[in-house]
């Protein structure tokens, strides 16, 4: 009972910092922003199919939700060397801040890059998804806190 509270807490929260329906004054054009934003997407999407998965509008599929999780891990891996020009674009979310302590920042990605590797091996049964998302999810949220606007 308990587990499950806090799963579905974790999935909440998970989902909640996935800003499918945010709306956004304008798309970047500085190619180096595009590409850590779309990095981010893809992010986003995967964080999505396990989400689906999770709360039960998509069957759950074993092989779907690792995939999906090793996709996360992936672009985490790209984080450091995508974030490391500091390009600026009027529609960045990027705080300067990123480039005043990017160890700290890679530092980050790397948390993102343990948690989603971690649960592509570790997501066999539709239990797994609600832990698996709320260790994604927290470090998530911890580089967005301080360095997304
Ligand atoms: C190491 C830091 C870091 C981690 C970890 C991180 N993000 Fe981000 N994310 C950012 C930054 C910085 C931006 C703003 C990029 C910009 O606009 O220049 C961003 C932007 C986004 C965007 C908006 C992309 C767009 O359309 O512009 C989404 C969606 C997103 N992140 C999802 C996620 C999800 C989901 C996770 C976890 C699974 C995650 N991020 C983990 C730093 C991070």
């Amino acid at each position: 009972m308990i587990r499950t509270l806090a799963a579905g807490a974790a999935i909440a929260m998970t989902l909640a910092i996935l800003p499918a329906t945010m709306p956004r004054a304008a798309e970047p054009t500085d190619p180096q922003v595009v590409a850590r934003t779309d990095a981010m997407k893809t992010i986003g999407r995967n964080m999505r199919v396990l989400g689906d998965m999770a709360k039960g509008s998509a069957a759950f599929d074993a092989a779907a939700a690792q995939e999906a999780a090793a996709a996360v891990a992936a672009e985490a891996a790209a984080i450091p060397a995508l974030f490391e020009d500091p390009a600026q674009d009027p529609a960045s979310e990027s705080r300067p801040v990123i480039w005043e302590q990017y160890d700290d920042f890679t530092a980050k990605a790397a948390d993102l890059e343990r948690a989603a590797s971690g649960a592509a091996s570790q997501i066999t049964a539709a239990a797994d998804l609600g832990p698996a998302m709320g260790a994604i999810g927290a470090t998530c949220k911890a580089c967005h806190s301080t360095y997304r606007e």
